[in-house]
């Protein structure tokens, strides 16, 4: 954003003038809402300070321009369906085991961009979730569609289309994000025709949109959870084609950060 514009001074309510009224019907009209919301105050403002007209303008197209991206972002980590807001920013990279230089690289987005894939291996409590989810609210403040799933939700999704004759559309409807997160990836075993169900996803998203796994299970043990072998490997050999393997390890930040409950 341009740091030219003028931010309005506060006026006293009672002695901004109202737009006119058809003005005013315009720009409802036009659904410039945040226009209609400032101009009133942005004109007086722009009166008593002698703003150029160009500052005018640039001014309220400036907060149209803001209110519409933040709605947009608000609208996109809705539909991303995150099951609790977590953060980069909140992640000690450090009391991690992940290296430095590969967060700083799976932060850059640039994975996204390239429709490469993150898989997160590692035992419970040690960020994969956080991670997953602070790089998923992170591509939607920089513009991506995201969805979050955990695998047994997944799943379930792509069987409600097997039951209506729907799946196609659901995967479809799936592979328009860029980037889909299938969390808690193995916590449940999957049947044949669930492992088939993943793979149709997975072989569609392959080389077009990013995938990010998270998973107790390192890949050679896949078997426990993927019956069908011949599709596990296939589904494995998609995932990791373009794809950044990072392992968290170490103890369980839960257990290490425990609140103890008060004593009664
Ligand atoms: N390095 C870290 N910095 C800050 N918070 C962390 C870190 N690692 C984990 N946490 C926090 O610890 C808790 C557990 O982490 P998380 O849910 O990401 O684990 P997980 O690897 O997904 O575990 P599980 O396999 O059981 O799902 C969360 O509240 C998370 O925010
Ligand atoms: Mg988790």
């Amino acid at each position: 954003m341009s740091t030219t514009a003028k931010s309005p001074k506060p006026v006293a309510p009672q002695e901004i003038p109202p737009l006119a009224a058809d003005l005013d019907m315009a720009l409802r009209r036009l659904k410039l809402a945040a226009i209609r919301h400032l101009a009133p105050e942005v004109l007086l403002t722009a009166r008593t300070q002698r703003w150029t007209p160009e500052e005018l303008i640039r001014t309220l197209v400036e907060a149209e321009i803001a209110a519409r991206d933040a709605s947009n972002i608000r609208n996109r980590l809705k539909a991303a369906g995150f099951p609790v807001a977590k953060t980069l920013d909140s992640f000690d990279v450090a009391a991690s085991s992940i290296p430095a230089n590969t967060f700083a690289y799976l932060e850059s987005l640039e994975w996204i961009r390239a429709q490469h894939n993150l898989a997160l291996i590692g035992p419970a409590g040690t960020g994969k979730s956080h991670t997953l989810i602070g790089l998923g609210i992170a591509a939607v403040h920089a513009g991506y569609k995201v969805r979050y799933f955990t695998a047994v939700d997944l799943v379930e999704t792509l069987y409600r289309g097997l039951a209506d004759n729907t799946v196609g559309k659901i995967i479809e409807t799936l592979l328009r994000q860029d980037l889909l997160i299938v969390d808690e990836m193995g916590f449940a075993p999957l049947d044949d025709t669930g492992t088939q169900l993943l793979f149709r996803l997975v072989a569609g998203a392959y080389e077009r949109r990013s995938l990010a796994i998270a998973s107790h299970w390192p890949f050679e043990q896949w078997g426990r959870f993927l019956p069908e072998h011949t599709t596990a490997a296939s589904i494995l050999d998609r995932l990791l084609h373009h794809a950044t393997t990072v392992i968290t390890d170490g103890d369980s930040y839960r257990m290490t950060h425990r609140t103890e409950a008060p004593h009664h």
